[in-house]
């Protein structure tokens, strides 16, 4: 049962897209005060779990922790940080009592889960105008699906996105593509798309193709396209100031730009320098936003990846000319060095509240202040992609997914989890991030494998690639300045061919598990405890993760480690593919074991009286022979495959 609880004059977000009963006196979980902004306070039980709340740090288990829902651009995932991307407003109380909340608001909203006091949850914010919904069922999986009835369906790409990407921000000419594409199919090592960052721009404006490094682009995505590569663009949020630009002219002379308090176009600085911001919360600025991806769609592109959405802000001229009347006061006259201060004045520089304040949205002809409703922007850019490509090409499924989103951007296209490093601990983040998305409604989910910032290892390449296996996005990308990471840089290539040869053995059953969670509103990725409620050990484990209906998985996530343990809360069939191609197989009971798990095998396990169809592997998704499908698991077992052309829009 769904109740909506109305306090002040929301804004309207659209994340809730069906109706629902407003409380009318229903008593509430907690207690709630309008005073000083809102706030809810909850007394939580000793055994209580929290869940929820997507792209956020730590857990599965969200106690023990304070997060704030605010899209910042952050490029350090330490364990401190309270925000990430995307602000996803959605927590579920699993014990004594149990039901979940969202929180429709589309500001900074803060999430103390026993942080301040280990026993009480308290959610605030500081305006009173936002709606509250609260579901009660009969179990956390329950609460999930009833939520996400409500709204709306999650996104679905086109089936070739199942297929492993390579990325690097850095390949600037056709050749560094083509040579990319080269080595891994002399390699033999499956792949379908290569992301095309910043540098395919010219300048960095969106839209543009930088003629002299692809003399001719078109024939060069043809090109990929006969070698089954589908190329896959960035495109980021700012457009250049650049006086004969057509973007920057047609937004200028459409008024799409957001607006300073005067009235005048706001301005920015990211990649190109000086940008504005297109006001995609504006209805007409993201009509004519969203249709400019048209340009590249006429030139054989058929995917894109959304960035700096938050918006991130490196400078803007306001803060750099307070930043120089603070050097000018402070610094310049101060009898004492004030280093530490200096250094963090030039760093708020970046992301600094204080412009988020300075812009405008026009929202159906009442400017909005930023920073009131600054987490919705990136779910807005995702919908302008994905309506005007809607608009081009009406029957057809684009691959799109963005960095900053809001629940409802779901609907629109999927999350990457953003620059993440090469560190094991984050191989473990992405595994604790991907249920919490999954109850939010972001199904087409991964990280960047291999880490983007820092110097990657082989093995750990090699063991978050064996996670990557199982993400719905599968994307290894890095950073300009690491370590090369594409998997023929390292020794023993066949490894590599192996774990991602995995991938593609699998893809029937990862396509259709996804599918049945998308059409069904379910989710494809879930937390053990999920479907063993009464398993008080399942409602502990945080390393392991249901694969659809039929498997879990266990992934290695330390270094030097011959294998884990795990905890099996039925009997299962514990499956490794071999670098040989053969599949070993083992039923263990339920409870707790330790398996071996070389560096170049993909673990899995097959749930009690289940099975799963396996084809031979393929270099590249349209390869996949489905006359090869043959089924693993439990005998007698019977598995109902979804399959469909993989490129229609599905009503
Ligand atoms: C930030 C993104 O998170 C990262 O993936 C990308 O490589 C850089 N921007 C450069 O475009």
């Amino acid at each position: 049962m769904i109740k909506k609880y109305t306090y002040g004059t929301p804004f309207k977000t659209d994340t809730i897209i069906e109706s629902v009963d407003t409380a009318a006196g229903t008593p509430l979980f907690g207690s709630i005060t309008l005073t000083d902004g809102f706030c809810l306070t909850y007394k939580m039980a000793k055994e209580d779990i929290v869940y929820g709340l997507g792209q956020a740090n730590r857990g599965i288990n969200k106690r023990g922790f304070i997060y704030d829902s605010e899209c910042t651009d952050i490029p350090t995932h330490t364990e401190e940080q309270r925000s990430f991307y995307g602000a996803h407003n959605f927590i579920i109380l699993d014990g004594n009592e149990h039901f979940g909340m969202y929180f429709d608001y589309p500001g900074k909203l803060t999430f103390d889960i026993g942080y301040t006091c280990q026993d009480t949850l308290t959610v605030s914010c500081d305006e009173t105008d936002l709606d509250l919904y609260v579901i009660t069922g009969d179990s956390s999986y329950d609460i999930v699906k009833q939520f996400r009835k409500i709204i709306g369906r999650s996104y679905i790409p086109p089936k070739f996105a199942f297929g492993f990407g390579q990325s690097r921000w850095g390949y600037k000419t056709q050749k560094d593509f083509e040579e990319v594409v080269t080595k891994y199919r002399e390699n033999h090592i499956p792949i379908d798309m290569l992301y095309m960052d910043i540098d395919y721009m010219e300048d960095y404006k969106d839209f543009t193709i930088n003629n002299d490094n692809f003399p001719d682009f078109d024939s060069f995505v043809k090109d990929m396209k006969t070698k089954n590569i589908h190329l896959i663009p960035i495109i980021d949020a700012g457009v250049k100031i650049e006086d004969g630009y057509d973007i920057y002219e047609e937004g200028k002379k459409g008024s799409y730009f957001c607006k300073r308090e005067d009235g005048t176009d706001f301005e920015a600085a990211v990649w190109p320098g000086l940008t504005h911001f297109p006001d995609v919360l504006n209805e007409d600025a993201r009509a004519w936003f969203g249709s400019k991806y048209e340009k590249l769609v006429k030139k054989g592109i058929d995917g894109f990846w959304n960035d700096m959405c938050e918006p991130a802000i490196f400078y803007t001229p306001e803060g750099v000319e307070e930043y120089k009347e603070y050097l000018q006061k402070e610094l310049l006259t101060c009898e004492v060095f004030p280093p530490f201060d200096a250094k963090t004045k030039a760093a708020e520089l970046a992301n600094s509240p204080k412009d988020y304040s300075r812009f405008y949205h026009n929202v159906d002809g009442t400017m909005v202040r930023h920073d009131k409703v600054h987490n919705l922007y990136g779910m807005n850019m995702t919908r302008a992609a994905f309506e005007g490509l809607q608009k081009t090409e009406p029957e057809k499924r684009f691959l799109l997914f963005s960095r900053s989103s809001f629940i409802g951007a779901h609907r629109y296209g999927g999350v990457w989890t953003g620059d993440n490093a090469s560190w094991w601990s984050h191989l473990l983040l992405n595994l604790k991030m991907m249920p919490s998305l999954n109850m939010c409604g972001f199904l087409y989910t991964g990280a960047d494998l291999g880490g983007f910032g820092s110097h990657t290892t082989r093995e750990l390449l090699l063991r978050w690639l064996a996670l990557g296996v199982f993400t719905p996005l599968m994307r290894n990308h890095a950073a300009i300045g690491t370590r090369e990471q594409e998997c023929y840089q390292f020794e023993h290539v066949e490894d590599f061919r192996h774990v991602i040869g995995v991938r593609y053995r699998l893809i029937p059953y990862i396509y259709s598990e996804f599918m049945k969670a998308a059409l069904s509103d379910d989710m494809y990725c879930r937390p053990l405890a999920f479907d063993f409620p009464n398993d008080s050990m399942a409602r502990q484990v945080e390393d392991q993760l249901l694969i659809g209906k039929e498997i879990m998985i266990a992934p290695v996530y330390t270094q030097n480690a011959a294998g884990r343990y795990v905890y099996l809360p039925e009997e299962m069939k514990f499956i490794k593919f071999q670098p040989d191609g053969s599949i070993s197989e083992e039923i263990l009971e339920k409870g707790h074991h330790y398996i071996d798990v070389a560096l170049n095998e993909v673990p899995l396990f097959i749930r009690k009286d289940k099975c799963i169809p396996i084809v031979d592997a393929a270099e590249c998704i349209d390869d996949i022979d489905l006359s090869t499908k043959k089924m693993i698991g439990y005998e007698l077992a019977e598995y109902d495959l979804y399959d469909d052309d993989g490129i229609s829009m599905i009503p």
